[in-house]
Protein backbone atom coordinates (compact mmCIF):
# COMPACT_ATOMS: atom_id res chain seq x y z
CA UNK A 1 0.00 0.00 0.00
CA UNK A 2 2.82 2.42 0.95
CA UNK A 3 4.38 1.46 -2.42
CA UNK A 4 1.33 2.63 -4.22
CA UNK A 5 1.35 6.05 -2.29
CA UNK A 6 5.31 6.63 -3.17
CA UNK A 7 4.29 5.73 -6.71
CA UNK A 8 1.06 8.08 -7.10
CA UNK A 9 2.62 10.67 -5.79
CA UNK A 10 5.99 10.15 -8.12
CA UNK A 11 3.45 10.54 -11.34
CA UNK A 12 3.32 14.03 -13.46
CA UNK A 13 0.11 15.92 -13.59
CA UNK A 14 -0.85 15.26 -17.39
CA UNK A 15 -1.59 18.72 -17.52
CA UNK A 16 2.08 19.56 -16.93
CA UNK A 17 3.65 17.33 -19.19
CA UNK A 18 6.04 18.98 -21.48
CA UNK A 19 8.59 16.74 -23.03
CA UNK A 20 8.47 12.88 -23.14
CA UNK A 21 10.68 10.30 -24.30
CA UNK A 22 10.39 7.21 -26.46
CA UNK A 23 12.93 4.15 -27.01
CA UNK A 24 12.60 1.13 -28.70
CA UNK A 25 14.43 -2.34 -27.12
CA UNK A 26 14.67 -5.94 -28.09
CA UNK A 27 14.93 -7.29 -31.36
CA UNK A 28 13.54 -4.72 -34.40
CA UNK A 29 10.98 -5.64 -36.62
CA UNK A 30 8.74 -4.60 -39.02
CA UNK A 31 6.98 -1.48 -37.62
CA UNK A 32 8.69 0.10 -34.68
CA UNK A 33 9.27 3.54 -37.41
CA UNK A 34 5.80 3.71 -37.46
CA UNK A 35 4.44 3.76 -33.73
CA UNK A 36 7.23 6.31 -33.81
CA UNK A 37 5.87 8.06 -36.24
CA UNK A 38 1.96 8.20 -34.87
CA UNK A 39 3.81 9.08 -31.09
CA UNK A 40 5.51 11.93 -32.64
CA UNK A 41 2.63 13.55 -34.75
CA UNK A 42 -0.27 12.87 -31.82
CA UNK A 43 2.36 14.07 -29.47
CA UNK A 44 3.64 17.12 -30.91
CA UNK A 45 0.18 17.79 -33.02
CA UNK A 46 -2.25 17.33 -30.50
CA UNK A 47 -0.61 17.74 -27.38
CA UNK A 48 1.88 19.96 -27.45
CA UNK A 49 4.94 17.57 -26.17
CA UNK A 50 8.38 17.89 -27.03
CA UNK A 51 9.81 13.91 -27.85
CA UNK A 52 13.13 13.01 -27.45
CA UNK A 53 14.38 9.83 -29.27
CA UNK A 54 16.43 8.10 -27.11
CA UNK A 55 19.04 5.80 -28.98
CA UNK A 56 19.83 1.99 -28.64
CA UNK A 57 17.21 1.25 -26.33
CA UNK A 58 18.04 1.36 -22.78
CA UNK A 59 21.45 1.78 -23.22
CA UNK A 60 20.85 5.33 -24.40
CA UNK A 61 19.83 6.15 -21.45
CA UNK A 62 22.70 4.86 -20.02
CA UNK A 63 24.85 7.63 -22.19
CA UNK A 64 22.18 10.24 -22.53
CA UNK A 65 21.87 9.72 -26.06
CA UNK A 66 18.94 11.31 -27.78
CA UNK A 67 17.92 13.76 -30.18
CA UNK A 68 14.59 15.47 -30.73
CA UNK A 69 11.79 14.44 -32.64
CA UNK A 70 9.73 16.71 -34.68
CA UNK A 71 6.76 16.03 -36.77
CA UNK A 72 8.20 17.03 -39.85
CA UNK A 73 11.03 14.47 -39.28
CA UNK A 74 8.41 11.77 -39.92
CA UNK A 75 7.10 11.73 -43.31
CA UNK A 76 7.05 8.84 -44.90
CA UNK A 77 8.50 6.69 -42.13
CA UNK A 78 5.94 4.42 -41.68
CA UNK A 79 7.41 2.11 -44.54
CA UNK A 80 10.26 2.33 -43.05
CA UNK A 81 11.65 -0.93 -41.05
CA UNK A 82 13.89 -1.77 -38.45
CA UNK A 83 14.10 1.41 -36.00
CA UNK A 84 15.75 4.79 -36.75
CA UNK A 85 16.00 5.01 -32.65
CA UNK A 86 18.64 1.82 -32.49
CA UNK A 87 17.64 -0.91 -30.42
CA UNK A 88 19.65 -3.26 -28.47
CA UNK A 89 18.73 -7.11 -27.30
CA UNK A 90 21.58 -7.19 -24.49
CA UNK A 91 22.32 -5.77 -21.53
CA UNK A 92 19.40 -5.63 -19.05
CA UNK A 93 19.53 -2.82 -16.92
CA UNK A 94 18.29 -5.31 -14.22
CA UNK A 95 21.43 -7.36 -14.59
CA UNK A 96 23.96 -4.81 -16.43
CA UNK A 97 27.52 -6.70 -16.93
CA UNK A 98 29.64 -3.94 -15.88
CA UNK A 99 33.69 -4.05 -15.22
CA UNK A 100 34.42 -2.13 -11.91
CA UNK A 101 38.25 -2.24 -10.37
CA UNK A 102 39.32 -5.42 -12.99
CA UNK A 103 36.34 -7.37 -12.03
CA UNK A 104 32.98 -8.08 -14.19
CA UNK A 105 30.19 -8.44 -12.49
CA UNK A 106 26.18 -7.71 -13.00
CA UNK A 107 24.63 -4.98 -11.72
CA UNK A 108 21.35 -3.32 -11.16
CA UNK A 109 22.04 0.39 -12.90
CA UNK A 110 18.24 1.06 -12.91
CA UNK A 111 19.16 3.98 -10.32
CA UNK A 112 21.59 5.45 -13.14
CA UNK A 113 18.78 5.33 -15.72
CA UNK A 114 16.09 7.44 -13.51
CA UNK A 115 18.82 10.23 -12.59
CA UNK A 116 19.27 10.49 -16.24
CA UNK A 117 15.57 10.70 -17.41
CA UNK A 118 15.37 13.14 -14.55
CA UNK A 119 19.11 15.30 -16.21
CA UNK A 120 17.43 14.85 -20.04
CA UNK A 121 14.02 16.59 -18.91
CA UNK A 122 11.80 13.93 -19.86
CA UNK A 123 8.42 13.47 -17.75
CA UNK A 124 7.72 10.32 -19.46
CA UNK A 125 9.09 7.33 -21.06
CA UNK A 126 7.55 5.24 -23.76
CA UNK A 127 8.85 1.78 -24.37
CA UNK A 128 8.70 0.06 -27.37
CA UNK A 129 9.24 -3.65 -27.61
CA UNK A 130 8.88 -7.03 -26.37
CA UNK A 131 8.61 -8.77 -23.06
CA UNK A 132 12.23 -8.02 -22.09
CA UNK A 133 11.66 -4.59 -22.57
CA UNK A 134 8.25 -4.47 -21.01
CA UNK A 135 9.15 -6.04 -17.50
CA UNK A 136 12.17 -3.24 -17.57
CA UNK A 137 9.64 -1.11 -18.16
CA UNK A 138 7.86 -2.54 -14.98
CA UNK A 139 10.53 -2.36 -13.03
CA UNK A 140 11.21 1.55 -14.11
CA UNK A 141 7.24 2.04 -13.09
CA UNK A 142 7.86 0.35 -9.90
CA UNK A 143 10.78 2.98 -9.16
CA UNK A 144 8.74 5.54 -9.54
CA UNK A 145 9.15 6.36 -13.55
CA UNK A 146 5.88 6.97 -15.24
CA UNK A 147 5.81 4.68 -18.19
CA UNK A 148 3.67 3.58 -21.27
CA UNK A 149 4.63 0.44 -22.91
CA UNK A 150 3.91 -0.24 -26.83
CA UNK A 151 4.26 -4.12 -27.66
CA UNK A 152 6.39 -5.14 -30.35
CA UNK A 153 7.46 -8.59 -31.54
CA UNK A 154 7.28 -10.98 -34.22
CA UNK A 155 7.22 -13.58 -32.15
CA UNK A 156 3.33 -12.54 -30.65
CA UNK A 157 4.38 -13.88 -27.83
CA UNK A 158 3.33 -10.95 -25.64
CA UNK A 159 -0.13 -11.60 -23.38
CA UNK A 160 -2.75 -9.06 -23.30
CA UNK A 161 -2.57 -8.16 -26.18
CA UNK A 162 -4.65 -9.96 -29.28
CA UNK A 163 -1.61 -9.35 -32.01
CA UNK A 164 1.93 -7.59 -31.50
CA UNK A 165 3.01 -5.25 -34.39
CA UNK A 166 5.96 -7.10 -36.77
CA UNK A 167 4.01 -10.55 -36.62
CA UNK A 168 1.82 -9.98 -39.52
CA UNK A 169 5.13 -9.09 -41.53
CA UNK A 170 7.04 -11.89 -40.48
CA UNK A 171 4.21 -14.13 -41.76
CA UNK A 172 3.87 -12.70 -44.93
CA UNK A 173 7.46 -13.51 -45.40
CA UNK A 174 7.48 -16.93 -44.12
CA UNK A 175 4.64 -17.98 -46.31
CA UNK A 176 6.06 -16.51 -49.15
CA UNK A 177 8.97 -18.39 -48.77
CA UNK A 178 6.63 -21.36 -48.52
CA UNK A 179 5.16 -20.58 -51.71
CA UNK A 180 8.56 -20.63 -53.41
CA UNK A 181 9.71 -23.27 -51.66
CA UNK A 182 6.75 -25.84 -53.17
CA UNK A 183 7.22 -25.17 -56.69
CA UNK A 184 11.22 -26.02 -56.23
CA UNK A 185 10.23 -29.26 -54.20
CA UNK A 186 7.61 -30.30 -56.49
CA UNK A 187 9.81 -29.89 -59.58
CA UNK A 188 12.64 -32.29 -57.96
CA UNK A 189 10.26 -34.40 -55.88
CA UNK A 190 12.34 -32.84 -52.56
CA UNK A 191 11.72 -32.54 -48.78
CA UNK A 192 11.97 -28.89 -48.36
CA UNK A 193 12.43 -27.99 -44.38
CA UNK A 194 11.53 -24.52 -43.35
CA UNK A 195 13.11 -23.28 -39.99
CA UNK A 196 11.16 -19.82 -38.88
CA UNK A 197 11.78 -17.73 -35.61
CA UNK A 198 9.33 -17.26 -33.10
CA UNK A 199 11.56 -18.26 -30.37
CA UNK A 200 9.37 -20.24 -27.39
CA UNK A 201 6.21 -19.65 -29.59
CA UNK A 202 4.74 -21.13 -32.51
CA UNK A 203 2.79 -18.83 -34.22
CA UNK A 204 4.73 -17.66 -37.05
CA UNK A 205 5.45 -21.47 -37.37
CA UNK A 206 1.44 -22.28 -37.54
CA UNK A 207 0.12 -19.10 -39.20
CA UNK A 208 2.89 -19.57 -42.43
CA UNK A 209 2.17 -22.88 -42.21
CA UNK A 210 -1.75 -22.92 -42.75
CA UNK A 211 -1.79 -19.97 -45.33
CA UNK A 212 1.63 -21.71 -47.46
CA UNK A 213 0.22 -25.30 -47.09
CA UNK A 214 2.83 -26.94 -45.12
CA UNK A 215 2.39 -30.53 -45.10
CA UNK A 216 3.90 -30.86 -41.48
CA UNK A 217 4.02 -27.97 -38.80
CA UNK A 218 5.79 -28.38 -35.71
CA UNK A 219 5.77 -25.86 -32.73
CA UNK A 220 7.20 -25.45 -29.10
CA UNK A 221 3.46 -26.06 -27.92
CA UNK A 222 3.34 -29.78 -28.94
CA UNK A 223 6.54 -31.61 -29.02
CA UNK A 224 6.41 -33.73 -31.90
CA UNK A 225 6.74 -37.65 -32.65
CA UNK A 226 9.34 -38.35 -35.67
CA UNK A 227 7.21 -41.27 -36.35
CA UNK A 228 4.11 -39.54 -36.51
CA UNK A 229 5.82 -36.48 -39.13
CA UNK A 230 7.59 -39.76 -41.32
CA UNK A 231 3.97 -41.67 -41.83
CA UNK A 232 2.03 -38.18 -42.54
CA UNK A 233 5.02 -37.81 -45.55
CA UNK A 234 5.24 -41.65 -46.59
CA UNK A 235 1.32 -41.93 -46.42
CA UNK A 236 1.44 -38.61 -48.53
CA UNK A 237 4.18 -40.28 -51.39
CA UNK A 238 1.67 -43.18 -51.47
CA UNK A 239 -1.05 -41.00 -52.52
CA UNK A 240 1.42 -40.08 -55.49
CA UNK A 241 2.46 -36.67 -53.47
CA UNK A 242 6.31 -37.22 -54.47
CA UNK A 243 7.36 -34.03 -52.40
CA UNK A 244 6.51 -32.33 -49.30
CA UNK A 245 7.08 -29.13 -47.14
CA UNK A 246 7.99 -29.12 -43.06
CA UNK A 247 7.78 -25.67 -41.29
CA UNK A 248 9.35 -25.85 -38.15
CA UNK A 249 9.60 -23.14 -35.78
CA UNK A 250 12.88 -22.59 -33.89
CA UNK A 251 11.89 -23.75 -30.55
CA UNK A 252 10.51 -27.14 -31.63
CA UNK A 253 11.83 -30.31 -30.30
CA UNK A 254 11.09 -34.31 -30.38
CA UNK A 255 8.92 -35.51 -27.34
CA UNK A 256 11.20 -36.42 -24.78
CA UNK A 257 14.04 -34.45 -26.59
CA UNK A 258 15.46 -30.80 -25.65
CA UNK A 259 15.54 -27.28 -27.78
CA UNK A 260 18.35 -27.41 -29.85
CA UNK A 261 20.21 -23.88 -29.42
CA UNK A 262 23.25 -22.57 -31.62
CA UNK A 263 24.34 -20.79 -28.45
CA UNK A 264 23.23 -22.58 -25.43
CA UNK A 265 21.54 -19.81 -22.64
CA UNK A 266 24.12 -18.80 -20.56
CA UNK A 267 24.57 -19.05 -16.77
CA UNK A 268 24.22 -15.54 -16.04
CA UNK A 269 20.52 -15.40 -17.08
CA UNK A 270 21.35 -14.46 -20.89
CA UNK A 271 18.89 -16.22 -23.11
CA UNK A 272 20.63 -18.27 -25.76
CA UNK A 273 20.27 -18.20 -29.20
CA UNK A 274 17.68 -21.21 -30.84
CA UNK A 275 18.79 -22.53 -34.29
CA UNK A 276 19.17 -26.25 -35.78
CA UNK A 277 16.34 -28.06 -35.76
CA UNK A 278 15.23 -27.38 -39.13
CA UNK A 279 18.71 -29.52 -40.28
CA UNK A 280 18.09 -32.00 -37.13
CA UNK A 281 14.67 -32.93 -38.64
CA UNK A 282 15.56 -32.90 -42.19
CA UNK A 283 18.46 -35.31 -41.47
CA UNK A 284 16.18 -37.61 -39.74
CA UNK A 285 13.11 -37.58 -42.12
CA UNK A 286 15.27 -37.61 -44.83
CA UNK A 287 16.64 -41.15 -43.80
CA UNK A 288 13.12 -42.31 -42.77
CA UNK A 289 11.09 -41.17 -45.61
CA UNK A 290 14.22 -41.65 -48.03
CA UNK A 291 14.19 -38.67 -49.39
CA UNK A 292 16.24 -36.11 -50.55
CA UNK A 293 16.29 -33.05 -48.25
CA UNK A 294 17.20 -29.55 -48.37
CA UNK A 295 16.99 -27.07 -45.39
CA UNK A 296 16.01 -23.21 -45.30
CA UNK A 297 16.48 -21.10 -42.71
CA UNK A 298 15.21 -17.86 -43.03
CA UNK A 299 16.65 -15.86 -40.26
CA UNK A 300 16.61 -12.31 -39.47
CA UNK A 301 14.53 -11.64 -43.15
CA UNK A 302 11.48 -12.12 -41.29
CA UNK A 303 12.67 -9.22 -39.12
CA UNK A 304 13.91 -6.84 -42.29
CA UNK A 305 12.47 -4.80 -44.51
CA UNK A 306 8.98 -2.88 -44.93
CA UNK A 307 5.71 -2.96 -43.01
CA UNK A 308 2.25 -4.79 -44.50
CA UNK A 309 0.04 -2.06 -44.54
CA UNK A 310 -1.66 -4.35 -41.58
CA UNK A 311 1.64 -4.06 -39.20
CA UNK A 312 2.11 0.09 -40.24
CA UNK A 313 -1.99 0.60 -39.79
CA UNK A 314 -1.88 -1.56 -35.93
CA UNK A 315 1.82 0.19 -35.69
CA UNK A 316 0.36 3.72 -35.93
CA UNK A 317 -2.39 3.36 -33.94
CA UNK A 318 -0.60 1.99 -31.07
CA UNK A 319 2.13 4.69 -31.30
CA UNK A 320 -1.44 7.68 -31.31
CA UNK A 321 -2.98 5.82 -28.56
CA UNK A 322 -0.03 5.70 -26.65
CA UNK A 323 0.05 9.97 -26.62
CA UNK A 324 -3.31 9.24 -25.31
CA UNK A 325 -2.89 7.21 -22.85
CA UNK A 326 0.01 9.64 -21.39
CA UNK A 327 -2.62 12.33 -21.31
CA UNK A 328 -5.39 10.25 -19.05
CA UNK A 329 -2.37 9.81 -17.21
CA UNK A 330 -2.13 5.88 -17.45
CA UNK A 331 1.00 5.51 -16.20
CA UNK A 332 2.14 1.38 -16.22
CA UNK A 333 -0.42 1.06 -18.66
CA UNK A 334 0.34 -0.63 -22.65
CA UNK A 335 -1.68 -0.37 -25.22
CA UNK A 336 -2.52 -3.53 -26.68
CA UNK A 337 -5.32 -5.02 -29.35
CA UNK A 338 -8.61 -6.33 -28.32
CA UNK A 339 -10.67 -7.64 -31.40
CA UNK A 340 -10.73 -4.28 -33.65
CA UNK A 341 -10.37 -1.51 -30.66
CA UNK A 342 -7.05 -0.26 -29.15
CA UNK A 343 -7.45 0.07 -25.45
CA UNK A 344 -4.67 -0.79 -22.41
CA UNK A 345 -3.55 -3.11 -19.97
CA UNK A 346 -1.26 -3.34 -17.05
CA UNK A 347 1.94 -3.81 -17.96
CA UNK A 348 2.78 -6.19 -14.95
CA UNK A 349 -0.21 -8.22 -16.87
CA UNK A 350 1.23 -8.35 -20.09
CA UNK A 351 4.54 -10.00 -18.35
CA UNK A 352 3.23 -12.00 -16.30
CA UNK A 353 3.35 -15.31 -18.65
CA UNK A 354 4.39 -15.99 -22.50
CA UNK A 355 0.71 -16.18 -24.60
CA UNK A 356 1.32 -19.91 -25.94
CA UNK A 357 -0.41 -21.37 -28.76
CA UNK A 358 -3.11 -23.98 -27.41
CA UNK A 359 -2.06 -27.37 -28.60
CA UNK A 360 -6.02 -28.09 -28.71
CA UNK A 361 -7.61 -24.79 -30.39
CA UNK A 362 -8.94 -23.64 -33.00
CA UNK A 363 -5.83 -22.50 -35.36
CA UNK A 364 -3.77 -25.74 -34.67
CA UNK A 365 -7.53 -27.93 -35.15
CA UNK A 366 -7.84 -25.45 -38.50
CA UNK A 367 -4.13 -26.82 -39.32
CA UNK A 368 -5.47 -30.61 -39.00
CA UNK A 369 -8.59 -30.60 -40.82
CA UNK A 370 -6.54 -29.15 -43.47
CA UNK A 371 -4.32 -31.62 -43.43
CA UNK A 372 -1.41 -30.63 -41.99
CA UNK A 373 0.70 -32.93 -39.72
CA UNK A 374 1.44 -31.56 -35.90
CA UNK A 375 3.36 -34.23 -35.47
CA UNK A 376 1.50 -34.86 -31.87
CA UNK A 377 1.87 -38.42 -30.46
CA UNK A 378 -0.24 -40.90 -31.87
O1 LIG B 1 12.31 -12.14 -30.42
C1 LIG B 1 12.52 -11.93 -31.78
C2 LIG B 1 13.55 -12.89 -32.32
O2 LIG B 1 13.68 -12.64 -33.71
C3 LIG B 1 13.26 -14.36 -32.05
O3 LIG B 1 12.27 -14.88 -32.89
C4 LIG B 1 14.63 -14.95 -32.23
O4 LIG B 1 14.77 -16.15 -31.48
C5 LIG B 1 15.54 -13.88 -31.69
O5 LIG B 1 14.80 -12.66 -31.72
C6 LIG B 1 16.82 -13.70 -32.46
O6 LIG B 1 17.60 -12.75 -31.80
P1 LIG B 1 18.95 -12.14 -32.41
O7 LIG B 1 18.55 -11.00 -33.30
O8 LIG B 1 19.69 -11.67 -31.22
O9 LIG B 1 19.64 -13.21 -33.18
Amino acid sequence: MAKKVAQASAMPDPKKIKSIGILTGGGDCPGLNAVIKGLVRAATGTYGWNVTGIEDGFDGLLTMKGCNLSSSDMSGLQLRGGTILGTSNRGNPLMYPVKENGRRYLKDVTGDIIANIRKMGLDVLVAVGGDGTMKIAQALYEKGVPVVGVPKTIDNDLDVTDVTFGFNSAVTIATDALDRLHTTAESHHRLLVLEVMGRDCGWIALEAGIAGGADVILIPEIPFDLNTVCEHILARKKRGKRFSIVIVAEGAYPEGGRKVYEQEPGADGAPGRLGGIGRWVAEKIGLLAKMETRVTVLGHIQRGGTPTTYDRILAMRFGVEAAHLIARGKFGYMVCLRGRDIEAAGIKDAVRRLKRVDPDGQMVRTAEALGASMGRPA
